[in-house]
């Protein structure tokens, strides 16, 4: 999601639509402005893209010095005009933009319930303008109130703040980002740079747990609190068309770096770490009571990811398999009464995995949806729909979507075994904490990555071969695709057993085979590589330090030591890395390849 709030003299109004649009790329499902006009609070707030709601102010005069504005990319509550940013309380003295996700908001809303505030949303930031009108009522001042209601939300969060007739912004983060534009006496906050880079380039990017109070005057930087804090402004010299990809060439690497945030969404609220356990929403223990085969239907990048899950699944002893949704029709598999049909899909949209799951809905299974999109068709489509939080991916090779479907479905498959088996697998918790692990140390692979200097040495070569086993396999197959799409060059994902029973063949000097290890049977990929360097190929060998492939590869792609359930995500985004830098290096229109589109809604 996107926010901009804006201090100066003038009428905010055109300030906030214009930082919109050029937030759009942050989320484009539903948009909002409220300034703060002569009466009090005037909200202004559309479903659909920032022109919807550009649109609907035409004909209404919305006038006010200060205001907050928001683009909002679901991830409670579908894009209906109600669910939409600004959030007010019930007497709209307050009103209200945020980014993140509140963990405690179901306990929050029953306690605000419990003292007659009435919600008009199902989002979870409706909380906020709740809470801080109950301690307004108590008697707090606005200050006070902000300060004490932003005290009890629990999760990650940029949020901010205006009061009926006050002209002063409040805000705060802890976990999402917020970024303060300074230009003499206009001030503007931002949950990026782009949002306001054409009227200041001097900015302040603020820290967890900053408060910053903004009005005509200046900005009072302080902590949670209430000191004083100082923090630097710095100039930031993007240009505007670079900005809208914070900083980066493409979308698509742009998209590679926010992994470490889009797997911190995915799992936020949902793992426990005290027990530990997994909380999915409305999916509490027994929901999948009575799953004895669950069929995952997907297509593309998405297929990988189900294909992934269904290994997984497998493994922990539930009978699952991955159908690509486009031969589901022909294909024909059972359904009976045990059958669950998880449709995965990034954007909801894809008319071949739309029609593999009314199919299923048709035959009697049990339908769930695994999507990026809240509202989207096939959230709707099936029974239930659980949420990857991604946020808006642009580029159209999938990334970032697919390491945060490959944590959903890892998730969904403990829940699922747990129910179907009585008992949780037995090393949930080492998996658990080496998931809670994998941002920070996805973050910092990103940082050390040599994939540039491999995909440079590569070069120019005739075909690319990725091989694996087992997840390895899936990720073998999602690297090769990643490959072609963008590069245009030939490229194949093989199971690595599967090598000497054909593509053998086509290995060559000139054909570097890229080897996944996960950490299970490691050996026999291994002797699958060495086969393929016998016969002359270049093996690059993705796996941890000290692993055996290192000695004997030709060349290296770091990933750390972690689960084996986890470490072909790490690969992944290693091989990931190897597209973006041989396209670049082809000067390939990375974002969007020929061809091929980000969401295909024909069979
Ligand atoms: C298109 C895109 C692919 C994507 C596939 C499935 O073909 O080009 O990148 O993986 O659709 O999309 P979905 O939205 O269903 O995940």
């Amino acid at each position: 999601c996107g926010i901009i709030g804006h201090v100066g003299d003038g009428n905010a109004v055109d300030t906030l639509i214009n930082g919109l649009e050029n937030l759009e790329y942050r989320g484009y499902d539903s948009a909002g402005v409220a300034v703060q006009n002569g009466s009090g609070i005037a909200v202004q707030k559309r479903s659909g893209e920032v022109d919807e709601l550009k649109a609907s102010i035409e004909n209404v005069s919305l006038e006010g010095n200060v205001g907050i504005g928001h683009t909002r990319w679901s991830t409670h509550g579908p894009p209906t005009d109600e669910n939409a940013h600004p959030h007010t309380d019930d007497t709209e003295d307050v009103a209200v933009v945020h980014n993140g996700i509140i963990e405690n908001y179901a306990e929050l809303k029953a306690w605000l319930r419990d003292r007659g505030h009435v919600f008009t949303s199902e989002t979870d930031t409706e909380v906020i303008p709740h809470l801080i009108q109950h301690y307004l009522d108590g008697g707090l001042d606005n200050e006070a109130a902000f300060r004490r209601a932003i005290d009890e939300l629990e999760g990650s969060y940029a949020v901010t703040a205006m009061f009926s007739g006050e002209h002063v912004l409040y805000a705060t983060r802890e976990g999402s980002p917020l970024v303060v534009g300074i230009e003499d006496q206009e001030f503007f906050l931002a949950s990026d740079v782009p949002a306001f880079l054409e009227y200041t380039d001097d900015v302040v990017f603020l820290e967890d747990g900053d408060v910053v109070i903004v009005d005509e005057d200046g900005i009072e930087f302080t902590d949670v609190d209430g000191n004083p804090v100082s923090r630097e402004t710095e100039t930031i010299d993007w240009d505007p068309e670079q900005a809208g990809k914070g900083g980066y060439d493409h979308f698509m690497l742009k998209e590679i770096h926010e992994q470490p945030t889009a797997l911190a969404q995915a799992i936020e609220g949902r793992v426990d770490s005290e027990t530990p356990a997994i909380r999915l929403e409305d999916f509490r223990n027994g929901t999948f009571d009575g799953v004895e085969n669950v069929q995952l239907v997907a297509c593309g990048t998405s297929y990988h990811a189900a294909l992934y899950g269904s290994l997984a699944l497998n493994r922990a002893g539930v009978r699952a398999t991955a159908l690509l949704a486009n031969e589901y029709s022909a294909s024909s598999p059972p359904i009976d009464d045990g059958t669950l049909v998880i449709a995965v899909t990034q954007s909801g949209e894809t008319a071949d995995t739309l029609n593999a799951l009314r199919r299923a809905n048709a035959d009697g299974a049990r339908t769930l949806t695994v999507t990026n999109v809240v509202g989207s068709t096939a959230a709707r489509t099936a029974d239930d729909a659980l949420f990857i939080r991604a946020g808006p991916e642009i580029g159209v090779a999938a990334t970032k979507t697919f390491s945060s479907q490959v944590v959903m479905l890892l998730l969904l498959a403990q829940r699922i075994t747990d129910d179907a088996r009585g008992e949780p697998a037995a090393d949930l918790d080492a998996l658990l904490s080496e998931l809670r692990r994998m941002p920070d140390r996805l973050d910092a692979l990103l940082s050390w990555s040599d994939a540039e200097a491999i995909a440079r040495r590569y070069d120019g070569s005739q075909s690319y071969f990725f091989i694996g086993r087992g997840l390895g396999f899936s990720v073998a197959l999602e690297g090769a695709l990643k490959f072609k799409e963008i590069t245009y060059g030939h490229a194949e994902g093989f199971a690595s057993g599967e090598l000497k029973h054909g593509p053998l063949a086509l290995v060559t000097p000139e054909t570097p085979v890229f080897a996944v290890f996960t950490g299970r049977e490691d050996e026999k990929t291994l002797k699958n590589a060495e086969e393929a360097q016998t016969r002359g190929a270049p093996i690059v060998a993705v796996c941890p330090d000290g692993h055996r492939a290192v000695d004997v590869a030709d060349a290296h792609l770091e990933i750390p030591e972690t689960h084996p359930a986890l470490a072909g995500l790490f690969a992944n985004v290693q091989l990931q890395l190897v597209s973006y830098h041989a396209a670049s290096l082809l000067d390939r229109p990375i974002d969007k390849p020929r061809n091929l589109a980000k969401s295909v809604t024909v069979e």
